[in-house]
């Protein structure tokens, strides 16, 4: 079975740095906004949310702040992108998100409830039955010792235990069709090593799937895939968006990307929120010099464009025992006295836009890059 080919677009115009090969994203046709309901609230918050590691030993213990006070806010049926160059905190925030990691402080609310009043086995496997996790490598969530009917079924039998071995089977084979595994009995009796590394990944959103998710945290998802078929995998997220009811967390390095499938975008620079909004908004006028630079940074706003492939000139951000003030001072051109000296915080400029720095203003004049 071949990718589906309806789904990939090729440009020369758009060249990808790293392998040579091309993919133009436009802004994907006919996308439907996300509508919360409304009154409902927003499915997932985050306050304040921080972690830390402790590195070094004796005297050279340290502590390393891989994300800090990020609070964040994704709506139902909503598709946020959390975008941000290598080591900006983006796995560490899904990994708090799945309670893989456990928050410093700052909290986590799923529908209003507080997630660090789950204290029940039972709670724990609800909350992660409805924040499932899809990994960038699908052979990090598929084990290739079974058949991938395992996985599904497997999560079926945990989440669902109402269901019968034969409704269970029609389930599975069901969300196997829903994700683009076609025909679904028949993809289900393969092993992992007989499908390509994007059916390999649309396996791992089957399984979270099965869960009937409320939010798939999807961490790089598609970067490890050929360009060719990373299309097809954002189409399938758009999909179950729109067709499930599905929110997602996706994140991504990619701008292009991020735009072709999210609703809001989410910038991280150095552990910390720089940026958020509208994604047609904060890439049309960034506030935020960080942004700027990103978005500067991509000649075709439609290219394919990693966030570091030219960003991250200049001294890297401190985030070891970092000290008050702006962390994206030592690369920024408008950088002033007060920068230096006091931490600038996440400000609202617009109602759903906000910016994380002393002069950005709503009407988005100032332009460092
Ligand atoms: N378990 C860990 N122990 C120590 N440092 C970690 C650990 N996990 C992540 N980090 C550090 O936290 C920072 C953020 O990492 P990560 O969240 O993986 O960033 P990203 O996903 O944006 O590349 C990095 O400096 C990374 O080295
Ligand atoms: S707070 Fe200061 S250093 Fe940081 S981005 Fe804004 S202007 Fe630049
Ligand atoms: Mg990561």
């Amino acid at each position: 079975m071949t990718e589906p080919t309806t789904d990939q677009v090729a440009s020369p115009a758009a060249a990808k740095p790293q392998s040579g090969r091309s993919v133009t994203l436009r802004k994907r046709p006919g996308r439907r906004r996300a509508s919360p309901a409304a009154g409902a609230g927003p499915l997932l918050t985050t306050e304040g949310l921080t972690r830390h590691f402790k590195i070094g030993g004796g005297l050279h213990r340290r502590t390393l702040h891989a994300v800090d006070d990020v609070s964040l806010s994704i709506g139902a049926g909503e598709i946020v992108a959390l975008v941000g160059e290598s080591g900006s905190g983006k796995s560490t925030i899904a990994r708090l998100l799945a309670r893989i990691y456990q928050p410093t402080s700052g909290e986590i609310f799923l529908q209003g409830r507080r997630l660090s009043a789950i204290r029940s086995r039972a709670d724990l496997l609800a909350y992660r039955s409805d924040v499932p996790m899809v990994f960038q490598d699908p052979f990090a969530s598929i084990n290739p010792v079974f058949r991938v009917s395992h996985g599904v079924e497997r999560s079926l039998k945990l989440h669902r235990p109402e269901l019968s071995r034969a409704e269970r089977r029609a389930e599975a084979v069901r969300i196997f069709e829903v994700v683009g595994l076609n025909p679904g009995a028949e993809v289900l009796e393969r092993f992992p090593h007989e499908l390509s590394g994007g059916q390999r990944q649309r396996v791992g959103f089957a399984q979270a799937l099965a869960m009937r998710p409320k939010l798939i945290l999807a961490d790089e998802p598609v970067s490890m895939l050929d360009v060719s078929i990373r299309i097809g995998l954002l189409n399938l997220m758009t999909k179950l968006r729109d067709e499930e009811g599905v929110s997602i967390l996706y994140i991504t390095h990619d701008i292009a990307s991020a735009r072709y499938v999210a609703d809001r975008l989410v910038v991280m620079y150095a552990g910390q929120i720089a940026e958020s909004g509208p994604v047609e908004d904060v890439l049309a006028r960034p506030r935020h010099p960080y942004t700027q630079l990103l978005v500067s940074a991509v000649p075709d706003p439609r290219a394919e464009v990693s966030v570091g492939a030219d960003t991250d000139r200049g001294e890297p951000p401190r985030v070891i025992d970092p000290v008050p003030g702006c962390r994206f001072r030592w690369r920024c051109p408008l950088a002033e006295q007060v920068c230096h000296e006091v931490t600038p915080p996440l400000r609202q400029l617009l109602p759903d836009h906000s910016a994380a720095c002393h002069v950005a203003t709503a009407d988005a004049e100032l332009k460092a890059f």
